[in-house]
């Protein structure tokens, strides 16, 4: 079984009946989604919330019945991936565009398990381009402003680029119909000193460092998965 699955399989200890679950994004959590999927049809009662139009996709595919966040009277877990996975479990995530779905969802959550496999574990964060969500109006000045935020945070020399969607050559935009910018950092001293900053600059919309957001990280290997919690 691949490192991936480990971690999603393990994570179904966490669901209990009439959960109302936060579905992640990305690779890692749509397996996930699929694992719960067998469990839904084998007679389990939850409501999923995705975060993406791709995770509600998967979910609906796997018979997953959903919830819109805004008749949602709470959110027991979420369960997502991440892109690097740091100190005090502060991670890097958006690296699939949805990070501002995720955030919200997993900031209104009581518990959020990050899944992954051991790769995302990193000393430091930042090897990983931090995705930063903005506004389309002004970008290239806010994607200047984010820069100075960058190096104010701690950056040595960071390095602003706006996303571009792989097929069309043309900006990324994300479900909330925003643009990415993605800045590599090589290493984020500060994780905390550089959020506030660089949510700071007007334009900005949200950014992919959580903070103090994860509880339980489960990190999956070949022939098993571990069970990290803080
Ligand atoms: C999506 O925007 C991201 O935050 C994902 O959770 C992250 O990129 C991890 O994706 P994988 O599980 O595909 O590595």
């Amino acid at each position: 079984m691949n490192p991936k699955t480990q971690a999603a399989r393990l994570a179904l200890d966490y669901v209990k009946n009439n959960m109302i679950l936060g579905l992640g994004s990305g690779s890692t959590a749509e397996i996930f989604i699929e694992l719960l999927g067998i469990r839904v049809t084998g007679g389990l009662d939850i409501k999923g919330i995705p975060t993406s139009r791709r995770s509600a996709e998967v979910a609906i595919e796997s018979g997953i019945e959903l919830l819109s966040i805004e008749h949602a009277d709470r959110i027991d877990l979420t369960v997502d991936g991440a892109d690097e996975i740091g100190p005090d479990f502060a991670l890097i995530k958006g690296g699939g565009g949805c990070l501002l779905r995720e955030k919200i969802i997993a900031n209104a959550s009581d518990l959020m398990v990050v899944i992954a496999d051991e790769s995302k574990l990193v000393d430091t964060l930042g090897a990983f381009a931090l995705p930063v969500e903005v506004d389309r109006f002004g970008f290239s000045i806010t994607a200047k402003k984010v820069f100075d935020a960058l190096r104010v945070g701690g950056t040595q020399r960071p390095a602003v680029v706006l996303r571009e969607d792989k097929h069309s050559g043309k900006p990324f935009i994300t479900d909330g119909g925003h643009y990415i910018l993605d800045c590599a950092c090589g290493a984020i001293p500060n994780p905390a000193k550089t959020a506030a900053k660089v949510c700071a600059v007007p334009g900005v919309i949200e950014h992919g460092l959580f903070i103090d957001l994860a509880r339980v990280v489960i990190i999956g290997g070949e022939i098993g998965a571990e069970i990290l919690e803080r």
